[in-house]
């Protein structure tokens, strides 16, 4: 049996879920997407990734997404696949309007597609012990705060990643680390925690706004403050973080052993500090 998504106001299996070939999602990524998690059947910061969404849409000129609608079927597809922790997609194109035209169209049909999936989880051993990450070159357009369906540098920076026999790529332009191909990255100097800031070089993440507020609460120093490159190889300590990540420590970055090569003080308490607040 195949199972049920949400497509432009309909519950449909699967297999059923077709869309013109020239939508333009397809043929220009031309749309936007969210993904949200849900713990225990509760949906973790969903306003936050609405707000997201919307902001997304009003950079590129998209029509508002139907937030009520979107609520709604993100509960369904939810219940339907009766997965208490999960994963929601969420995607919202200009849709189909005829043959391909790159000028925008005057009144566009979006294409709205909500899919709820188990959680891509990391392996459990990287959360205790540490990941690895290599640098790649930030290639990719200004206006990375947008949650665009456009990813293509973001999947070859990931592939890279896994070819080099590590799991996540940390982009970095003219020597500055910016972020991850699906993460915000953090290093720790002294005891204070450094990220990249809000910008259009950056997805300004909302796992990354929660840890921001969490240090806060903690009384953990943060500077969102760039930093180069060479700093992160010699920070005390590196993670990242995202919906389907949540706080992931890193312990080697090409190569170089971050601090003392384990999962730092201040990683683990923030990883100790969000386990507890996705359950609140
Ligand atoms: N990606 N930066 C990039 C480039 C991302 O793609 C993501 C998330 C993040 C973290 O954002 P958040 O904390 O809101 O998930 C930062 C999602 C999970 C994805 O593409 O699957």
């Amino acid at each position: 049996m195949s199972e049920t998504v949400y497509l432009n106001g309909s519950l449909v299996p699967y297999d059923q879920a077709l869309i013109p070939f020239e939508d333009r999602g397809m043929l220009f990524a031309d749309g936007i997407y969210e993904v949200v998690r849900a713990y225990g059947g509760r949906l973790f910061e969903l306003d936050a990734h609405m707000e997201r969404l919307v902001a997304s849409a009003a950079e590129i000129r998209l029509p508002p997404p139907p937030v009520q609608e979107i609520r709604r079927a993100v509960a369904e597809v939810l219940r339907l696949r009766g997965l208490p922790d999960a994963s929601v997609y969420i995607q919202f194109t200009r849709g189909f309007t005829g043959p391909r035209s790159h000028a925008l169209p005057q009144n566009p049909t979006p294409t709205l597609f909500v899919a709820a999936r188990p959680v891509p989880r990391p392996d459990p051993t990287h959360f205790r012990d540490g990941a690895t990450a290599i640098t790649v070159s930030d290639r990719r357009w200004h206006m990375c705060h947008v949650k665009s369906v456009g990813l293509l540098l973001n999947t070859l920076a990931k592939q890279e990643a896994l070819d080099a026999g590590t799991q996540e790529a940390v982009f970095v332009r003219d020597g500055v680390v910016t972020e991850g191909s699906a993460t915000n990255v953090f290093a720790v100097f002294g005891g204070a925690v450094y990220t990249h800031p809000e910008g259009p070089h950056i997805l300004s993440g909302i796992t990354r706004q929660v840890l921001v507020e969490l240090c806060r609460s903690q009384g953990i120093p943060l500077r969102q403050e760039p930093f180069l490159v060479q700093r992160l190889y010699a920070a005390d300590e590196v993670f990242v973080s995202g919906t389907n990540s949540e706080v992931l420590p890193i312990r080697l970055v090409d190569g170089h052993a971050v601090g003392a090569g384990g999962v730092g003080p201040v990683t683990r308490r923030l990883q100790e500090v969000f386990a507890r607040r996705v359950c609140s």
